[in-house]
């Protein structure tokens, strides 16, 4: 069965932080590489006329070509220009929805993308149905999809009541990043790892996503979810699950979903003395926190995955902002040659694979070799199995893209996102206060305890290579 392809785009929260930072300038990519060629309607309650909205748009885009070192595709944004439209109105406001009906005309599948606060998600696509725009349509969600498993349990049935399954495509950025992809393909078209890709061969597994940055600017935002809720149950359980899932039985969404979900449901929920919250000092006194917050900036984990192939080996994660520098980095620890036949080998110098995920993308792989000498000593070394630069599709075009041809072999699934939060949802509470740390630290002494005597691998600024 092929998919239509949806023949609207409409996007809720189209003045907002999301809509400037990725949308418009996804949708420029959109338009510049394939003519995403349908209307693009942007929906907010701000008052604004669709010229504002427009000069918006155009803004976003100034500043993200800015960022890249570009110009802006100007025949581009002429389309995309030419093809947004606008409805103001309140989300609690019928009229609202009945102006939308209109402005879509006769389009038979339209998207429609919430990227609005998830309080916000019922009212929206209940009056979505009451004004006949849900019918054949198809809806994306951002994260955080929910804040416990009781209330994305609640918000799966919401959507469930108007939108089947299959026309809900819960966004992760992380699935649609280049890297992430990457790891995935990297397991399952090279026999040569499947061998040693279990617990008589690995050690353990350590991820870490580190941002250098704070939270100036989404105070408020992050006082309402901290580190776990915005990026461990979802970006860092998602790369998890591709890099410890059994091999699908095919490429299509149903069979990726199936062996993501068999591992999210044997990750072990989290206990509590096995997690260590952090706050770097200064974070209570950004605009929109509240001087007395426990809210984590920080977190550091201990992941017991349950089956076979993974019983004993730790999952190390950890998250952090005001982190030493910017980057997200997997190290799967080999175990150590059962005797040391030359020098002495010790589980710091095991061998290794690790995977950059941003900003560069790159898999690498430790290795001991000889010293050039006459002892038989060895020294580590890095083969440098892949490395990627130049201009990619972003995450969002690629998502979006996806969404609009019905593919959702990159979106989470109810079960998923489920499973997810029931790994975390013993330590959503904050019952003990969070540990401070230094900005440009690793975060509280604390974490270092929970990677044991071999410690956490710091992630250092990766060496240019070549192509
Ligand atoms: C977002 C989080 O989902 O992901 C942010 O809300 C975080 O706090 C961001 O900074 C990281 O994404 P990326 O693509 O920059 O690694």
């Amino acid at each position: 069965m092929t998919n239509p392809t949806s023949d609207a785009l409409v996007f809720f929260g189209a003045t907002g932080d999301l809509a400037y930072k990725q949308i418009f300038p996804a949708l420029l990519a959109m338009v510049a590489r394939d003519g995403l060629d349908v209307p693009i309607i942007g929906v907010a309650h701000a008052g604004w006329s669709l010229e504002q909205l427009r000069q918006r748009a155009r803004d976003s885009v100034t500043e993200a070509a800015k960022k890249a070192g570009a110009g802006v595709d100007e025949a581009a944004f002429a389309k995309l220009a030419a093809r947004l439209g606008y409805v103001d109105g309140d989300y609690q406001d019928a009229a609202t929805f009945t102006r939308l009906k209109q402005v879509l005309g006769d389009a038979k599948t339209p998207l429609h993308y919430l990227a609005i606060p998830p309080a916000l998600f019922g009212t929206v696509v209940t009056s979505l149905k009451a004004a006949g725009c849900a019918d054949g349509a198809r809806v994306v969600v951002e994260k955080p999809f929910g804040r416990d498993l009781a209330s994305a349990q609640a918000l799966n049935r919401t959507l469930h009541s108007v939108f089947p399954e299959h026309s809900i495509f819960r966004i992760d950025h992380y699935l649609g990043k280049e890297a992430v992809q990457n790891l995935l393909y990297f397991r399952f078209a090279n026999s040569v790892l499947e061998p040693v890709w279990n617990n008589r061969y690995v050690d353990r597994v350590q991820i870490t996503m580190a941002e250098e940055f704070g939270v100036d600017g989404r105070g408020s935002f992050y006082e309402s979810v901290g580190t776990i809720r915005d990026v461990l149950q979802n970006h860092l359980l998602q790369v998890t699950s591709l890099l410890a899932m059994d091999a699908p039985i095919g490429s299509d969404p149903a069979a990726l979903n199936a062996e993501k979900l068999r591992l999210f449901r044997a990750m072990r929920p989290l206990d509590p003395k096995d997690v260590v919250r952090g706050q770097f000092k200064g974070y209570r006194e950004v605009a929109g926190v509240a001087p007395d917050s426990d809210v984590e900036t920080f977190v550091a984990l201990r992941l017991a995955i349950d089956t076979w192939r993974w019983s004993g080996v730790p999952f190390l994660i950890r998250a952090g902002k005001k982190l030493p520098l910017t980057t997200t980095q997997v190290m799967v620890d080999m175990k150590v040659p059962p005797l040391s036949v030359f020098d002495a080998i010790g589980a710091e110098q095991s061998n290794y694979f690790r995977f950059r995920l941003s900003p560069q993308v790159v898999i690498a792989e430790g290795m001991r070799v000889k010293r050039p000498g006459e002892a038989m000593q060895g020294e580590p070394v890095e083969l440098v199995v892949h490395h990627q630069s130049g201009v990619e599709m972003s995450p969002y075009e690629r998502l979006l893209n996806d969404a609009l041809r019905g593919d959702n072999s990159l979106f989470t699934s109810d079960e998923c996102v489920e499973a997810a939060w029931r790994v975390v949802d013993n330590v959503l509470g904050h019952d003990a206060a969070p540990r401070p740390y230094e900005p440009g630290s690793w975060g509280p002494p604390e974490a270092a305890a929970l990677a044991g005597k071999e410690g956490w691998h710091d992630p250092r600024p990766e060496a240019p290579q070549p192509c």
